[in-house]
């Protein structure tokens, strides 16, 4: 087994829907240690290099507008494979197909305003937090 860091974020349709809690809790009772924990309206630069491997890609403005639109929620989550553990509980990306019991299945109804994103690969996951988080706002605990 191995202790893994991940990066998760709350979109702005979960923010304004008022899901932060109800998320968080999910991932406090499942074990996951929170490391770092933000709220901050993403620039459009932000986002795109949050975003930068689906540059080119037919949704990506929709997508890059739809982040900076309102707050999101970012974390740091560390635990016993925390990349694969935190993708089966946000479920897959659209919402319609994620079966009830994920995140995704059990809030949303849309790929694009899918509640939640989580890093896919440990080294996916060193990047997005880097860009996300100052090194002194993750907390060695
Ligand atoms: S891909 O091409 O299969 O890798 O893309 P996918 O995994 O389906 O989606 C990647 C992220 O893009 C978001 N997305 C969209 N946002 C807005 N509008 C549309 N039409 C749209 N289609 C896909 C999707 O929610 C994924 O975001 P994250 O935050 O990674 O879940």
């Amino acid at each position: 087994m191995a202790v893994q860091r991940t990066f998760v974020m709350i979109k702005p349709d979960g923010v304004k829907r008022g899901l932060i809690g109800e998320i968080i809790a999910r991932f406090e009772r499942k074990g996951l240690k929170i490391k770092a924990l933000k709220m901050k309206k993403l620039t459009r630069e932000e986002a795109e290099k949050l975003y930068d491997i689906h540059k080119g890609k037919p949704f990506f403005e929709e997508l890059i507008n739809f982040v900076t639109s309102a707050p999101v929620v970012g974390m740091v989550l560390e635990g016993d494979e925390a990349v694969s553990v935190v993708r089966l509980m946000i479920g897959p990306t659209d919402g319609r197909k994620a079966p009830p019991g994920t995140i995704r299945g059990d809030f949303a109804l849309s790929i694009g305003e899918n509640v939640i994103h989580a890093s896919d690969s440990p080294e996916r996951a060193e990047y997005e937090i880097k860009v996300f988080f100052k090194d002194d706002e993750i907390i060695d605990w």
